[in-house]
């Protein structure tokens, strides 16, 4: 295959979707986990996966959730060359922080860069939910939405679609445990209530709205009192070992939240400043040490701008 010259390197974040109380809307990026990718222009029409490294993946473009998003902006921008997709996968599939997303909007982004920017984030969202209902069987973007923006998201409407950037307390830092167990966002999703009770309805909106606000004031106390999920967490915490023993450990040791991370089985805590995420990462690695299950456990900090070039 003859190519030009035109290649981007990129690194393509993990994030934490849901946030406890905003399932579905609200999410953050991280800093210190993804995924790599080289997408070059090719004179061949079309979407090529040529290398795919770290897991087990489709290499047929209609099948691969970063080929599924590259083909509907694709499609959109109809370029007269094609591009070529090489994904370093770090971020294992059904970890909950975000593999799926980290593909699919990895690809438009570095497409968008090599095509001259001619669209905006929303739009690369837009495409990039072709690829990440691949994997979920329904379009949302939660993941997305921090990945491409950086920083905290909302997700205001689907149709038509609306994020909303939330601005990001400076001392905040993240610590993910991931069980190395695999739960499908499909499956994770299936256990829900179709219906849930006006009384919890009440709280979960409530703390929705103040953890905005938290957000906006940077007001730590606040925020670690919106942190809770009164709707999702009492079934999804089932299907992950040791949930409830690693919450409050993490409480116990001054995280200002701990919740599941997207659809699990990773789990995630907010702490106010480095020193205390380490002293909370310690605590929750001793008790997952104490398992017989493996896992990988990151400190990160809020990663407030997404995607970003590498070369
Ligand atoms: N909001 C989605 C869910 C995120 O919780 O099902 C999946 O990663």
């Amino acid at each position: 295959m003859e190519k030009t010259s035109n290649q981007i390197k990129i690194f393509s974040p993990a994030t934490v979707a849901n946030v406890s109380c905003g399932f579905d809307v609200l999410g953050f990026c991280l800093d210190t986990v993804g995924d790599e990718m080289i997408i070059r222009k090719t004179t061949q029409k079309g979407i090529t996966i040529s290398k795919i490294v770290g897991y087990d993946l489709p290499f047929e473009a209609e099948n691969n959730v970063a080929g599924v998003s590259a083909l509907a902006l694709y499609k959109d921008a109809n370029p007269d060359f094609g591009f070529e997709l090489e994904i370093y996968k770090n971020i294992k599939p059904g970890s909950g922080i975000g593999s799926s997303a980290a593909s699919a909007a990895g690809s438009v982004f570095a497409m968008n860069e090599l095509l001259g920017k001619p669209y905006n984030k929303t739009q690369l969202t837009n495409f990039a939910m072709k690829g990440e209902a691949l994997a979920s069987n329904c379009e949302h973007a939660d993941n997305l939405a921090p990945a491409l923006f950086g920083g905290f998201t909302l997700v205001k409407s689907l149709k038509p679609l609306k994020i909303i950037e939330l601005p990001t307390p400076k001392d905040l830092f993240a610590v993910v445990i991931h069980p190395q167990i695999e739960i499908k966002t499909s499956e994770a999703r299936a256990i829900l209530p179709q219906k849930v009770d006006m009384k919890d309805a009440i709280e979960q909106w409530s703390n929705v709205g103040s953890l905005v606000h938290a957000l906006h004031t940077e007001d730590y106390n606040l925020l670690s009192e919106s942190l809770v999920d009164v709707i999702v967490e009492p079934y999804r915490s089932q299907l992950i070992p040791h949930f409830d023993a690693v919450k409050e450990t993490s409480l116990k040791h001054g995280a200002l939240g701990c919740g599941i991370s997207g659809s699990g089985p990773s789990i995630f805590s907010l702490c106010k400043g480095e020193e205390q995420a380490m002293k909370v990462r310690d605590a929750i690695q001793k008790v997952y040490s104490q398992t017989s299950i493996d896992f990988e456990i990151h400190l990160s900090k809020i990663n407030t701008e997404g995607i970003k070039i590498l070369e």
